[in-house]
Formats: C-alpha cells, structure tokens, sequence
C-alpha cells in the first residue's frame, strides 16, 4: 500500500506535498515523511503517526525548496515507527526513496549488503533501495534506478532523488500504480491521479517496468533499459473530481457517503436503463452480441465489501440471466488453477480498481484467454484500464475507509448487468420493463431507509458495550449480513460473524448468550417465515435480537428486542436497501466508542499489496 508524491518544478514544494499526502492518505497513515533536494543535500522530515504529526514536525523544523518526494506509509516489513518511516536514505546521504510495494528478497539483498559494510537503519524491505542505487551511481540517476530495480524481485512504484542531481526525480513502477503529472509550474510523480488535482492539469500512466524522469522544464518515459517510450496524456479534469474530497458539513466522509447513496445509485444508472427495449445498456463492456449471448460462466471476483457485492451479484445473475456465477476473493483466485472454457468471463469488482489482489486476478484470468470485465468506480485506475471491458460506478470519490456508497452501488450495476444478460436470453420484455421500473424507484426507497437513522442511534446506545455481534440473513440478504459485519468489525473493533440465519444451529449458535446481540435481516418476502423461525432459535437462548424488517411488522416486533424499519422493495434490491442501517448502525456505534470512523487502526483504503 502506502502512498508516494513528489514534485520538482518552479513552486514551493512543501504545500504542494503535504496536499498530495492528504489526498494519498487513504493508501496508508501509518507514518509520512517528507525528503528535499538542493545543492546542499537531501533534507528529511519523517514522523510515525498521521501527517498531521508531519506537518507540526515541519512547523518546528523548516523545510523549503522546489524538489521533493513524499510518501504516507502502510506498514508491512517493520512497525509504525519513525525509524521506518519513508524516505529512505543511503549511508552518505545522497540518495533518498520512497517506495509503494514490497521487494520480497530484501532479506537476502540486506545481508548481502551488511556483508559489504552497509549499516542499516531501518527494519524495512525498502532500505535496500537506496543502498543498491548509490551502489550502480555511476553519474546517471535513471540509469543507477534502472539497475537497482533490476535486483529486486517483488513489487515497487518509486521516486528518488539525490544530491548530485536536484531538481530532478526519478520514478519507476512494477505492480504498483505510477502517474506523472504535467503543470504549468513544473511536474509530478504520484500514486493515483487524485493527488494531483492542485498542480497539474495532465496525467500519464507508468506501465509495469517503465522508468521516468521528470524535472522542472520536461519529463521523459522509458522502458528498463530500452529507448524512450512516447506515453499518451489524459486530461487531469475528466479523471478526477477535486471537490469530492470535501466534507460538505457531515462530520465523517463515512456518514457523507452514506448520504450520497440515493444520488450514487442515480448517477449509477444515468443513461444506463433503456425504456424502449425493457434492458440496460452498457457503453463500454466491449463484447459484440455473439460473444453476450455464448457466455456460459461467470467468475467474480474481489477483496472485502466487493466480494460481498459479488456474492449478491451470484444471486442476481442466477436469478435473473440464468447464467452460473462463482465468486471468488481475489487472493485466492489469483493462485487457483480453474478449468478454463472459451466461455466463461472474468468480473473483477473494486471501487479503487488498485487493489493489487483483484489486478492480479485480472491478470491471471487474462493470461488463461478469459475475456475479462471489471466495474470500477475510480476512473482511469489499473483494473479499469487492463480490463476488456467494464462498467463505472460514477459513485463519486469514497473516501471513509469503510466501504458504503460504492457496496450499494457495485450491487446496482450487477443488478443492471444481470438485467441485460437476462434480456439476451430468457427475460421477456414485460419482465424486463418491471424490473427497470422498480430500478428506477430504487434511489428513493434508500432515500426512505435513511429515515432509520434515528432509530439506529437509540439502538447503538443499548449496544455499544458489547463485545460480539452476529449478523444473520438468508438468500439475498445473507451477502448483506456479512457485509453488516465486516463494517462493524474494521470500523468499532467489535468482533462480528456474519452466516446465513439458518446455518446458525450448525455451531455458531453456541456463541449466543445474553450478551451477545444478532442482527436479523427479516423484511417480508419468500424466507421470511424461515427467518423468524431462526430468529426463535436465537431468543430462546436468551440472545438479543435486533431486527432489520418491513415497516410496521408485528410479528417481528413481537420478537425481535430492538426493530430497525427499512421501506419495502422487490426482494431483488433488498440487499441495497438493507445495507443502509447496517453502515449507520456500524458508524453510530463506532462514534460511541471513540473510535476513528474514517480511518480505522490497522487498514488503509486501497490495499495495493499482495
Ligand atoms: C471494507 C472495504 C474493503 C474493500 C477491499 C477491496 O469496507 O472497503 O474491504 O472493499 O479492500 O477494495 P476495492 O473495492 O477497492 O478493490
């Protein structure tokens, strides 16, 4: 994970930095560190923490300057501590990195390199980079970065700078996302676009094992070792939204995007329901009518709350396009050998479309001559662009770790996707015109289900103090239980489980005592009898039941301890609906436990490593 930004140009450079921190801080906020260049060396501010602690580090000791790089760490090899914070330096001081990856044999270049006499200062895999550059420095700065990546195995995006070349950074990338940034006052190197919507107006995309130098006057791209490489430019504007970074008065970005969902889900199907036909339409899935209908399976595949929309998106395929669906995380996929058919195509779902599971996946499913699909909500983001084809979400940036707007949204385009493979094959137009319509009404019932909220707050308050919650829901609900868990989990620390409601006596109801709430996903439809009838099981163990169910329900209120009311809809967008007062409940109690709602210990909100 972690975040690299740095910039060489006519402009101050620490402001120009530290904005690109903070946009980047979603990668990481283990610790950040600063590095400038000039002809009177490298200077480096570095601090554990979050870049706030940086930025007061940099009020007590300044630095100024127009070249630098920066970085805002995830930790994997070495704790959160200054010591290992980014940049890295070598023992003379003249070279300075940051690096966004891991280099899986550092163990064995570190030794090598102590073996020389290198005093290591840090227990991180990134320390043998600068080590190994001032060791290739022969008086080319791309040409030494060249050679050092040429000995480290593993993963990298990297900017370093060095005292016998100010003013110009060199960057390269292998597995990890790389962007130049072209501005009218000089030029960049970051991890994603976004951290640089304050200086540059374009934008190139590093390839894996490409290098590139950029200085204040020009920038230049070439392949390891090869000739120059011509890049194609994009404009900055159409990729990245600057505004939405903003908290436009919510006190969290979680509880904003929670809010933006009825607008999100519009914005996700804009242009996409096609009245005169009874489908949805797609721009940009790039499979001609042929190939549509001859496709027999589908793999998805995902990391965390995507993988959670894939599972809905399993129903929703079955259910509607009659078409076998196997979900799988990522991380697993990418080293299974499934049996391949020309048939089968390959979904990949991410919101950050970096995650680096999900792009090796991809990958790997393309090597096995898969055609491969991705819904991405960040534009221009690696899976978007290796993907054969894909769909936006157009949710808008996300920014509150806890995955929310992107979930409901991920699951609007599978249900809009399952539609239109539907309708190639056994959907009828009168089918096909009900199920648009009550896509159409959707943004409104989750407009209708954010009314809950009040009542979420009073039952977070009986709740906050427990240390186990289980989330329990059937068929299309049962993705949403453990997608209900997992928010609560990585946002208030509570330990959560979700389960379909009836696999509970299987085990897990051997967890429930008087102490350990459930949360039932019961609105009316096909199972709900099934699920009261589990929900029973549960209180007569003396297990408290919190109830997420159809307004007005007696019956359930007769049972359940605490009833969360959510709007009737099909049972097909039920998942969408019902995620609502599982991301407040989620958020009110992580509030009352002090938690940090927007940046919970331990995560980051784009996981690029393996
Ligand atoms: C949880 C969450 C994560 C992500 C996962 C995949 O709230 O956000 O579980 O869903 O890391 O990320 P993307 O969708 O960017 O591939």
């Amino acid at each position: 994970m972690c975040g690299i930004i740095a910039f060489t140009g006519s402009l101050d450079v620490i402001p120009i930095l530290l904005e690109g921190l903070r946009r980047l801080e979603y990668r990481g906020y283990d610790s950040a560190g600063i590095a400038t260049v000039d002809e009177a060396g490298i200077h480096v501010r570095r601090r554990s923490g979050r870049i706030a602690a940086l930025t007061s580090a940099l009020d007590d000791e300044p630095l100024a300057g127009n070249c630098g790089i920066s970085h805002t760490r995830w930790a994997t090899h070495g704790p959160a501590t200054e010591r290992n914070a980014h940049p890295h330096v070598d023992e003379a001081g003249d070279f300075a990195v940051v690096h966004n990856g891991v280099i899986e044999n550092y163990l064995q270049l570190r030794q090598q390199l102590e073996d020389d006499g290198i005093i290591f200062r840090s227990d991180t895999d990134t320390e043998v980079l600068p080590h190994l550059i001032a060791r290739f420095w022969s008086g080319d700065l791309v040409a030494a970065v060249t050679r050092a990546t040429e000995v480290v195995r593993g993963t990298y995006g990297l900017a370093v700078v060095s005292r016998h070349a100010p003013g110009t950074i060199v960057g390269a990338r292998l597995g990890s996302p790389l962007v130049i940034g072209i501005g009218p006052h000089g030029h960049s190197i970051a991890s994603d676009a976004g951290a640089l919507a304050n200086h540059a107006e374009k934008v190139v995309y590093l390839a894996d094992r490409q290098v590139c130098r950029i200085d204040a006057n020009g920038w230049s791209v070439s392949t390891r070792g090869a000739a120059a490489v011509d890049c194609a430019t994009h404009d900055l504007r159409q990729l990245v939204d600057v505004g939405d970074a903003d908290l436009g008065g919510f006190p969290h970005h979680m509880l904003k995007e929670i809010y933006e969902q009825p607008e999100a889900l519009t914005n996700a199907m804009r242009g996409r329901l096609d009245d005169a036909d009874a489908t949805a339409r797609f721009g940009g899935l790039n499979l001609d009518p042929r190939q549509l209908r001859g496709v027999e399976r589908i793999i998805m595949t995902a990391c965390g709350t995507s993988y959670h929309a894939g599972l809905v998106g399993e129903y929703l395929f079955e259910e509607l396009a009659r078409i076998p669906v196997e979900v799988e995380y990522a991380s697993e996929l990418r080293y299974r050998n499934p049996p391949v058919d020309r048939n089968t195509i390959t979904l990949a779902i991410t919101q950050s479309g970096e995650t680096a599971d999900t792009l090796a996946a991809l990958r790997e499913s393309k090597r096995m001559g898969h055609t491969t699909l991705a819904i991405c909500n960040a534009v221009g983001s690696s899976i978007a662009r290796e993907a054969d084809g894909g769909v936006y979400l157009h949710a808008g940036t996300e920014v509150g770790v806890a995955s929310t707007k992107a979930f409901t949204s991920q699951v609007c385009v599978l249900a809009m996707l399952a539609i239109y493979f539907g309708r190639t094959r056994h959907l009828s137009v009168s089918q096909g015109e009900r199920l648009i319509a009550e896509l159409r009404a959707l943004p409104d019932a989750v407009h209708a289900a954010l009314r809950c909220h009040e009542v979420v707050k009073q039952v977070a308050q009986r709740y906050s103090h427990v240390r186990n919650v289980l989330y329990l829901g059937r068929q299309f609900l049962y993705p949403v239980a453990l997608e209900g868990a997992l928010k609560l989990k990585e946002i208030s620390y509570i330990h959560a489980e979700g389960y379909p409601a009836a696999e509970m006596k299987h085990g897990p109801i051997a967890l429930v005592d008087e102490e350990t709430p459930s949360v039932f996903l019961v609105p009316r439809g096909q199972v709900f009898d099934k699920v009261m009838s589990n929900m029973q099981e549960i209180k007569a163990r003396r297990g408290p039941v919190i109830a997420i169910a159809s307004p007005d329900d007696r019956e359930v209120a007769k049972v359940a301890d605490d009833v969360i009311p959510i709007p009737d809809v099909p049972e097909w967008l039920q998942p969408i609906v019902a995620a609502i007062p599982l991301q407040l409940l989620a958020y009110e109690i992580s509030l009352l436990r002090g938690c940090d709602v927007d940046k919970p210990r331990n995560l980051a909100k784009s996981v690029t490593v393996e």
